[in-house]
């Protein structure tokens, strides 16, 4: 990857091995001019669209636009200066380029780990009649992946307003007839994906709920008619942000396609005071023209080695059990162990013990924030469970929801202004709890002594993370009231300094994020906590779509998937514990049952189970995802998993309702090496030995399945 500079053009070309990404400054503006597959010829790209001459704002292809001169679109940012007018025009002042990635202070972001990984480009633009400047910067990846993100200075004499400020802008020509891909959801039910042609006008995602959100996933893309898994052209971008976010596909009158991400500008107003400065989060676009597959594959690659950070980031992650839905509230010391003591004759690894522990929190009306342990449930303390469950073989994780304040809480007692409120006004409540006010330093100190106190005395191997209701009445007490709709973003930038501080001081803790299930399933938590759990829907059959889904941005190690009891508690269906476990082996493992009701036959299964996960745990984890078939289009679900030698892959494949007079299916793998020769394995034994062109053209057969809700894997080893 490289970044050629045509000083006489002023062009920019950055270029990685299957892209190229090249900006143009026509007129002061700065310009797209191409994204798409890699051009090979470094110079000579004047030209590359139509109409610049004209100098038209608004038909120029602008990468990062403004509103009020002349560009009536969806502008990038906006702000409004002390005489009250929204007009700032920045104009190209210089550039400059360099190896590697930087930081961001305060927020997360996708790093390198040796200069070689990635190369930098800076545009400095300037509104000269205010003295604002923005540094807009890049920052390409081998495999084509370009991180973006703003920062704005303010070099004038008088405070401004940031109204908007968006992360990044892409102007695409020629792509009017493309398609938006997303994905939506809602509790229970998240990343369910989607897709619609694009035409004249706009559609706008986003969150205003102070969390990424279930509804909207911070993603989108832009692909050509009718791609699909391995063909066609995305265009994709996702936000490294946990908070109210803002996209937005339009289309103009010229049909160019305006795709925007960022920080949402509803209800946000920055106050920028001479001589600071305001960096926007960042936005990872990707290109791909081998499909929704290679852009999914170019996200995990890059979010799995150079997003997620820490220990925990290259180690295979441990099978857990998690007494949630076992025994919700309702748990003693005694039982704990007693699943932990299962857990280990079955090979479990770490036991979780979820919510109710502390405080008098016997239901979820009460005690959020009274981060002590229950001597009714748990009479020998905290740290005397961990270590019964460690004698059992297993870590010992816990669960956390240190955002959250319950009305009816020794710490809301003695704190009520703690929590976000307006003041005279009522505290909304969402399951019963108000939200703790994260943009204050007081209130981040007390979550981080309360839990550090936890961490240095009891043996927690694992926490989960949990966030369970959005943010409403976004105001601080402590705050000023030109500043409250800073307020927003303060929460998560405090939330990320907290998170940053006790994964720093406990790195050795596998740490989890969780929000109602997948309500904050976002890179800007996986920055900080390298898996996330995925929903707290876990029928296996409504997983297959949420897991699919989910699986088009985030790689799998991130995707918690655990086999619980039936009828499952959120549907009431019943599937068989092989379907559940299967299901739930194509993502990070687990159980969340109680593991001492299993009949002998089953505990055998689980035994299997459990053995063939650890077997394939690495593969599954690091492999690259080939999606074969999608839970949104038919009756069956397929995926597979390859290894980065593609020696070794593992293919699941599940059917949800059986068919009458079943036909067996034909399935063309993916990702297989040509020449290669695989050994194929199912669970009853050798299925054959097959080149790897004629598993990949003419395909694997699918033996019929019969029955509802079933489920095959097979096993691929190169004999070569
Ligand atoms: C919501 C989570 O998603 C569940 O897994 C569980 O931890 C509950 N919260 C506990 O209140």
């Amino acid at each position: 990857m490289a970044i050629y500079i045509d000083e006489s053009q002023h062009i920019f070309h950055l270029q990685s091995r299957v892209t190229s990404y090249v900006i143009q400054i026509v007129d002061g503006f700065p310009l797209l001019v191409y994204w798409g597959q890699r051009l090979s010829e470094k110079g000579n790209l004047e030209n590359l669209v139509p109409r610049l001459e004209k100098k038209e704002p608004d038909s120029m292809p602008q990468e990062y636009p403004q509103y009020g001169t002349g560009d009536f679109r969806s502008p990038a940012y906006q702000v409004q200066l002390k005489d009250g007018s929204r007009i700032t025009e920045l104009r190209y002042k210089g550039y400059s380029t360099g190896a590697g990635k930087p930081g961001i202070e305060g927020l997360p972001y996708v790093y390198t780990e040796s200069d070689h990984e990635a190369d930098i480009l800076e545009l400095e633009l300037e509104d000269a009649y205010s003295g604002l400047t923005v540094l807009l910067q890049y920052s390409i990846f081998m495999d084509g992946a370009i991180t973006r993100s703003a920062s704005f200075k303010n070099n004038g004499q008088s405070t401004v307003r940031l109204l908007r400020a968006l992360s990044a802008n892409v102007d695409l020509y020629g792509k009017s007839n493309y398609e938006l891909l997303y994905l939506a959801g809602h509790w229970a039910r998240e990343a369910q994906l989607q897709r619609r042609p694009l035409g004249p006008g706009g559609t706008s995602l986003g969150s205003r709920r102070g969390m990424s959100s279930h509804q909207h996933n911070p993603f989108a893309a832009v692909v050509s008619p009718g791609a699909d898994e391995e063909h066609g052209e995305v265009f994709a971008v996702n936000l490294v942000y946990s908070g109210n976010f803002h996209a937005e596909a339009e289309v103009d009158n010229f049909g160019v396609v305006r795709l925007g991400i960022g920080l949402n500008p509803f209800d946000f107003c920055w106050m920028l005071a001479p001589g600071e400065s305001f960096q926007t989060p960042e936005a990872v676009l990707v290109y791909s023209n081998e499909g929704i597959g290679g852009m999914s594959r170019i996200y995990h690659r890059l979010y799995r080695n150079r997003l997620c950070r820490g220990v925990h980031r290259d180690k295979e992650r441990p099978i857990l059990v998690n007494n949630w839905e076992a025994t919700y509230f309702n748990f003693t010391a005694d039982k704990i162990e007693a699943i932990a003591e299962t857990g280990s004759q079955l090979g479990i690894e770490l036991l979780v013990l979820d919510d109710g522990w502390f405080g008098k929190r016997d239901s979820d009306n009460s005690s959020l924030g009274d981060w002590v342990e229950d001597r009714r449930k748990l009479p020998n303390g905290l740290r005397d469970l961990a270590e019964r469950i460690e004698r059992q073989g297993l870590q010992f994780g816990l669960w956390f929801e240190p955002e959250m304040i319950s009305p009816d809480s020794e710490l809301y007692r003695k704190h009520p202004d703690w929590c976000l409120h307006a003041e005279g006004r009522r505290r909304t409540e969402a399951r019963w709890q108000l939200v703790l006010d994260l943009s204050r330093s007081e209130v981040r100190d007390y979550l981080y002594n309360a839990l550090a106190d936890i961490f240095a005395n009891v043996p927690v191997s694992y926490v989960k993370w949990d966030m369970n209701r959005p943010l409403t009445e976004i105001c601080s007490a402590a705050a000023l009231p030109e500043n409250q709709q800073e307020i927003a973003h303060r929460y998560v930038l405090g939330l990320y300094e907290l998170i940053n501080k006790l994964t720093t001081a406990f790195p050795h803790i596998l740490f989890e994020s969780c929000s109602s299930g997948g309500g904050r399933f976002d890179p800007g938590m996986l920055y900080y906590m390298p898996q996330t759990w995925t929903s707290d829907n876990t029928d296996a059959v409504e997983r297959l779509k949420i897991q699919y889904g989910t699986s088009l941005v985030y790689p799998v190690s991130t995707i918690g998937a655990h086999i619980s009891a039936v009828p499952n508690h959120q549907v009431h269906r019943e599937t068989s514990l092989k379907f559940r476990g299967d299901v739930a082996m194509s993502g990070n493992f687990g159980y969340e049952l109680d593991l001492t009701q299993f009949t002998d036959a089953e505990k055998i299964q689980v035994k299997e189970q459990v053995a063939m996960y650890k077997e394939h745990r690495s593969l599954i984890q690091k492999g690259d995802l080939f999606r074969l078939r999608s839970p949104f289009q038919g009756n069956e679900t397929s995926w597979m998993f390859v290894s980065e030698d593609r020696c070794e892959a593992i293919v699941f494949y599940f059917q949800v309702l059986a068919k009458p007079n079943p036909a067996a299916d034909v399935l063309q793998l993916r990702g297989l090496e040509h020449t290669y020769t695989y050994e194929v394995s199912g669970k009853s034994g050798h299925v054959g030995t097959f080149h790897g062109d004629r598993l990949m053209q003419a395909g694997l057969i699918i033996p019929p399945l019969t029955g509802d809700y079933t489920s095959v894997w097979f096993k691929l080893r190169a004999a070569h």
